[in-house]
């Protein structure tokens, strides 16, 4: 590949709502949260991550964007302060971050669509199954729609995969503070994208729960843009409470939860669960922090209204 070395960094995220049923062609709401995944990239011979060879099986995303665009001539540095498995996008980060630095460097477009659009089909491939949530909301930042009612956000892209379509909206969201608690447990995306599936497709139940998660998140779409706080939260816990009988809560998650709710509007897992990390939306959030750590959890505030992926070229 020729050209100079370009710096490019994405944002993770939080689901504030919709996890798992998103995937189904249902909404979904999404923050980009202030924690990056950075690269930088510069021509080499082979491809080298960060000074060594890369694997295929440790890092899927970075190996199928590269096996997909036959690029062979790589030097890959990389920087995150999203942790991996966490359920706060990082690897949705690192597909952005990556596409985008790419496709600058190679002169084509790096518009956040067509970021979007790359990193969605990545991750699509490596987790066998995906919704645009992540990629879209690290692509764009701000807050992120999916299939929400018409007039509430502003229609960016539409995505369509087999007998899903999602139509992607900016939303505006008022400030809200939001608390992560990370449980210190990594939890692969795929597995527990594929475990809700089956479920779905052999238990009546299942697809009913997942409807109803539909249902409540576009209720918490108008509560956020009433910043009504006390039904969002309300709604927030409801939908722990679904994620759980589909069996992606685990025990870790549910104390942090539950640890959470005595100072917050409401408490959940937020990403695909299975550990990972969960979210309380809340006026108190040095509580919920004290909280979430007496139970083993490691806690942080987040700040949201960052931007999407953005890359530049450097002269180092
Ligand atoms: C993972 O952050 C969100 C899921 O809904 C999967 C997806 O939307 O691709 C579990």
């Amino acid at each position: 590949m020729k050209g100079k070395c370009v710096r490019a960094s994405a944002p993770g995220k939080l689901i504030v709502l919709g996890e798992h049923s998103v995937v189904f062609g249902k909404p979904a709401l999404a923050l980009a949260i202030d924690r990056r995944f950075r690269c930088e990239i510069s021509p080499g011979s082979g491809i080298l991550l960060n000074g060594t060879g890369l694997s295929p099986r440790l890092h899927p995303h970075i190996d199928t964007i590269l096996r997909k665009r036959e690029v062979s001539d790589l030097n890959i540095i990389t920087d995150s302060n999203i942790p991996s498995g966490s359920g706060l996008g990082s690897s949705a980060a690192l597909s952005a971050a990556l596409i985008s630095a790419v496709r600058l460097m190679r002169g084509e477009d790096c518009g956040e669509e067509a970021v979007a659009r790359e990193a969605f089909e990545t991750e699509y491939e490596v987790q066998g199954r995906a919704s645009p949530i992540d990629t879209s909301t690290s692509a764009h930042g701000g807050g992120v729609a999916v299939n929400c009612p018409e007039g509430m956000g502003k229609p960016i892209w539409n995505i369509s995969k087999g007998e899903n379509s999602w139509t992607v909206s900016d939303i505006p969201v008022p400030e809200m503070t939001f608390v992560v608690g990370y449980t210190g447990i990594k939890a692969a995306t795929g597995p527990l994208v594929e475990k809700v599936r089956k479920y779905k497709e052999s238990n009546r139940f299942a697809s009913d729960i997942i409807d109803e998660i539909g249902d409540l998140t576009l209720e918490g779409m108008a509560a956020v843009s009433r910043d009504d706080k006390e039904h969002l939260g309300g709604l927030m816990t409801r939908d722990h409470k679904l994620l759980s009988i589909l069996g992606v809560s685990c025990r870790e998650l549910n104390r942090l939860v539950d640890a959470s709710l005595e100072y917050s509007y409401g408490a959940k897992l937020t990403g695909s669960g299975g550990g990972g990390s969960m979210i309380a939306l809340t006026d108190e959030p040095e509580k919920v922090c004290k909280a979430i750590s007496l139970r083993g959890g490691e806690p942080f505030i987040v700040r949201t209204g960052v931007p999407g992926s953005a890359a530049g070229f450097t002269n180092s």
